[in-house]
């Protein structure tokens, strides 16, 4: 089976076209559009400027994408799209876009669930992982601890009570002067700088359950930065403090999850799993508890199509997908995984 995806929940535009077969995905060509550029000025995403340049990339990465495959649009069994979570009018661009083409084909739609796509997208990767296993999901917008036991399978273990992990380190690299988005710039930045030079607080560390709270730490960086000394070295310390406080707090509810459910294979999605810090302090401590530690490439942690594409294949050959042949649809910008 052969499926062409859009994403477009947020402020990148993603196309791709997988083929599943006998249980085997491979991904045949994708293409991306970020919108960093158009959003720097403003520190953030823009929710109407997201909409209107997703409209201008969509059809032109999708043809990019059949010619890059050297497929005709014949070659498509259905066409995918993320329902949600994300902006409404984002949403509804790649929606639009994907329900007018399968109609066009004569071809069903199938609706993906945005944190789906990160939770399955380690399967496209060159190590993929086996079911069971815990997924540590760490976005923009999301993070969450889960219990992967198949595909549809998803029991959460534990999720943030206020900010997002990116959120954290896009908030704290705002409070220090770094561009959007700002996660990898505080990284970055964090590289020159002491981990221990500043003592912030790990909220929820020993909290004994799953659940992570990020907010307070947003509030310490900012009464730290205010006695920042305007050297390049402080506020590197700053940025590297930062940095090891949300790291702890990743790993050490990781390997506690890992505890609880009794399993040793790890996989961490999401644009946060982008970060070095996080990569180099999991595989340690996997290494230390003979856990399998899985991160998708670089380029799957990050919003893509691929994903999209992947998850929508995924769940028609589980039979969990319901392909629509409706010419209307409906995005969810709010929406539980719990409820896929
Ligand atoms: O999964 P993603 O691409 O989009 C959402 O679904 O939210 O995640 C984006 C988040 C942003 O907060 C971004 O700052 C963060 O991932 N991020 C990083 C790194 N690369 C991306 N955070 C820390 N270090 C990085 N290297
Ligand atoms: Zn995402």
């Amino acid at each position: 089976m052969r499926i062409l995806a859009f994403e477009s929940s947020c402020d990148e535009t993603g196309v791709a076209l997988v083929e599943l077969e006998q249980g085997r995905p491979r991904l045949l060509a994708q293409a991306l559009h970020s919108q960093i550029d158009l959003h720097q000025a403003y520190g953030g995403v823009v929710p109407e400027l997201a909409s209107r340049d997703h409209i201008r990339r969509a059809l032109p990465l999708a043809r990019q994408v059949m010619a890059e495959a050297g497929l005709g649009l014949d070659a498509l069994d259905a066409v995918g799209y993320t329902q949600g979570p994300g902006l409404a009018g984002a949403l509804l661009v790649g929606a639009g876009v994907a329900v007018a083409l399968a109609a066009a084909l004569g071809k069903p739609t199938i609706a993906v669930h945005h944190l789906e796509g990160h939770l399955l997208s380690p399967f496209l990767s060159v190590d993929p992982p086996e079911f069971p296993f815990v997924c540590l999901l760490v976005s923009g917008g999301h993070t969450q601890l889960m219990r992967v036991s198949g595909v549809g399978q998803y029991e959460l273990l534990g999720e943030t009570i206020d900010d997002a992990a990116g959120e954290a380190f896009d908030k704290s690299a705002k409070l220090l002067g770094l561009p959007y988005p700002g996660g990898p710039h505080l990284a970055k930045l964090a590289e020159q700088g002491r981990a221990d030079a500043i003592a912030l607080p790990r909220p929820l560390l020993h909290s004994g359950d799953l659940d992570f709270s990020f907010a307070g730490l947003k509030t310490a960086v900012l009464t730290a930065s205010r006695k920042l000394d305007g050297s390049a070295g402080a506020r590197a310390d700053l940025a590297a403090s930062t940095q090891a406080a949300i790291v702890e707090l990743l790993v050490k509810k990781s390997l506690a999850a890992l505890k609880q459910t009794a399993l040793n294979r790890l996989v961490v999605a999401g644009g946060v799993g982008a970060n070095r810090s996080l990569r180099e302090q999991l595989t340690q401590a996997c290494a230390r508890r003979g856990v399998r530690l899985h991160f998708p490439e670089l380029s799957l942690c990050t919003d893509n199509g691929a994903m999209i594409a992947l998850a929508a294949a995924m769940r028609w050959q589980a039979g969990l997908a319901k392909p629509s042949m409706a010419a209307s649809f409906e995005v969810r910008p709010r929406w539980p995984l719990a409820e896929v």
